[in-house]
């Protein structure tokens, strides 16, 4: 009998990590998962995740663990640099180190929105951030640490679990009569359990074309258009005002154009991807 796949998924209590969980446990029967929250395992420490990859001899490990707080990270870069760049390192080298192949997730942040098409696999990195600044330097030290690896960059990530701005608004929306909302940062919402989909079919059929992929939802919107698309399909009376991003000020800088191009992952992985708004009412079904 062939031995089963055996996947590490790291940060598995945030949305991304959640979400893979509650999407694998009911379908998937060929493949064993070990979930590892922060406390199970901390990415940050070279010797533990050395330790933790050696005994369980998994085939693929899911970086989902991340500093995610785009804000508070410029307060707070070397923490920030500490879980996304150390902890990229850590497991690159480990997974170099035991053969095993790494999908790391990253995120559209790592460009500087100046470009007026969707963004290319091959476009160059320019992040407006520390957060994004601490993204870019984890992708580095894979790509430097290993070859069997994916990077997958989406954006707008959301889902019925963890903090994201599709509950933020579900949350407001209730609250509040009224609500601004930028209008001038373009890019796409994605569905984690689309992204989650996407990373059971690169382990399930054994992909080996590594490599650094883009993935998000098909479709462009600005948050304005994102939020009403939330208040809509959820039946949700708000006033509803688009305001600019200067007027909306934040400690850290946005790109105002992060739409990514998908060409290379449908290609690859004969993948047809849903538009955001389909996903997002199919999300919304589940919060009823
Ligand atoms: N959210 C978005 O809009 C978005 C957009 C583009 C890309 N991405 C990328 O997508 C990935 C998943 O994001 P997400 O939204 O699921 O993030 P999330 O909800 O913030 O989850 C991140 C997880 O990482 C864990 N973590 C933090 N430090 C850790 C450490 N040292 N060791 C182990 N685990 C640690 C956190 O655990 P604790 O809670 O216990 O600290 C949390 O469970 C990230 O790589 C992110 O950069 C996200």
């Amino acid at each position: 009998m062939q031995r089963k796949k055996r996947v590490l998924v790291t940060g598995s209590s945030g949305q991304l990590g959640t979400t893979l969980q509650k999407l694998v446990q009911p379908i998937d029967k060929s493949i064993e998962f070990e979930f590892a929250n922060s406390k199970d395992l901390d990415i940050t420490n070279l010797e533990a995740v050395t330790e933790f990859l050696n005994k369980y001899s998994f085939d693929y490990c899911v970086n989902c663990a991340a500093y995610t707080q785009v804000d508070k990270a410029e307060e707070d870069s070397e923490r920030a640099l500490l879980i996304n760049q150390q902890g990229a390192q850590n497991l690159a080298k480990a997974c170099h180190a035991y053969n095993i192949v790494l999908i790391h997730i990253s995120t559209d942040f790592v460009f500087d929105g100046t470009k007026n098409t969707p963004y290319l696999e091959t476009d160059r990195p320019r992040p407006m951030g520390i957060y994004g600044h601490s993204k870019f330097k984890g992708e580095q030290e894979v790509v430097r640490n290993m070859e069997r690896y994916f990077i997958i960059r989406t954006s707008w990530l959301y889902s019925a679990y963890g903090h994201n701005f599709f509950k933020s608004m579900l949350k407001y929306g209730m609250e509040r009569d009224q609500l601004s909302v930028v209008f001038d940062q373009v890019g796409t919402p994605t569905s984690a359990h689309d992204l989650s989909e996407v990373i059971l079919k690169i382990i399930s059929e054994e992909i080996d074309a590594y490599g650094i992929y883009h993935f998000s939802n098909e479709g462009v919107a600005s948050w304005y258009d994102f939020a009403a698309a939330i208040f809509e399909i959820n039946h949700i009376e708000v006033d509803l005002r688009p305001i600019r991003s200067k007027d909306y000020p934040t400690p850290a800088e946005r790109p105002s154009y992060s739409v990514l191009d998908k060409s290379k992952i449908k290609h690859v992985l004969h993948l047809r991807i849903r538009h955001w708004r389909r996903s997002l009412a199919e999300v919304s079904k589940f919060m009823e």
